[in-house]
């Protein structure tokens, strides 16, 4: 039975009880509106800890777009089942008050790499995730987090900043997970009209097709797509695009 902890501090006393008895805990950090993609990274750290936990909590901190915040999908009852069907031992779940008992007045900010791709499109974006993920590691105190290279930028953040503050989680990276038809599965997949989701998989078919940045970028306009962005960074191709009311990205290896 899946443990569910609403709660800061009863989950930290929960949390302790575990590390200090040598157990070795998994996290897994969500935003709810769970699909195959998360539920590979809770598979992952159920086969390679004795505890896994998933946090669920949609970090308003993250979005610039007080829109994109109101219109994300939340369900937790029908969360809180597939998590239990993919093994996972605890879930956290808290509420914006309890993480942010400070009013946001302290912040986690990188000074470069954060600037690029998704943080020139998205103000504020990065220190919103570093911020929420090290509460959570902290909180938790993992042996080991699951990321989605997906989020290959995110990813790579985390990482660099578990690393800057000698933190002792190991950042775990997880394939990208997609749908049949190549498109990367995402909670905002669910948002798109049909019309949109018959689209939707040329952004992938395009990003990993022949040319440069450029021409794909060119292609993927010329399909339907506004484009944020097409780059190549350390042997990955990388695009965010919108497709109507919801922004996509994705990223390939070359
Ligand atoms: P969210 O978008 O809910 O994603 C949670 C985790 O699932 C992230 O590590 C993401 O990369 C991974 N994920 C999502 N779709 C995936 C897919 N198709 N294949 C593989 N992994 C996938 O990313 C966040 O939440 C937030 O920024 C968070 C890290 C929780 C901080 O708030």
């Amino acid at each position: 039975m899946t443990e569910v902890l609403p709660d800061v501090a009863a989950a930290r006393k929960r949390f302790l009880e575990i590390t200090r008895a040598g157990t070795s805990l998994g996290l897994v950090p969500t935003m709810g509106a769970l699909h195959e993609g998360h539920l590979s990274l809770v598979r992952r750290a159920a086969d390679e800890n004795d505890i896994v936990a998933v946090s669920v909590f949609v970090n308003p901190t993250q979005f610039n777009d007080p829109e994109d915040l109101k219109r994300y999908p939340r369900d937790f009852e029908e969360d809180r089942i597939l998590l239990e069907s993919a093994g996972t031992d605890l879930v956290f779940y808290p509420d914006t008050e309890d993480m942010y008992a400070d009013g946001y007045r302290y912040k986690v900010t990188e000074v470069e790499n954060s600037l690029l791709l998704e943080g020139a499109h998205r103000g504020g974006y990065f220190d919103g995730v570093l911020t929420v993920v090290l509460k959570l590691l902290n909180i938790t105190g993992a042996d080991r987090a699951y990321f989605g290279e997906k989020d290959w930028q995110q990813f790579n953040l985390i990482r660099g900043m578990a690393k800057a503050f000698f933190l002792d989680t190991e950042i775990i990276p997880c394939s990208l997970v997609r749908e049949d038809d190549g498109l990367a599965m995402s909670s905002r997949n669910a948002r798109l009209t049909p019309a949109e989701r018959e689209l939707a998989p040329a952004f992938h078919r395009i990003l990993a097709g022949s040319g440069s940045p450029e021409v794909k970028t060119a292609r993927l306009e010329e399909a339907g797509f506004a484009v944020d962005y097409v780059e190549e960074r350390e042997g990955r191709i990388l695009g965010a695009v919108h497709l109507g009311r919801v922004r996509l990205i994705d990223n390939v290896r070359i």
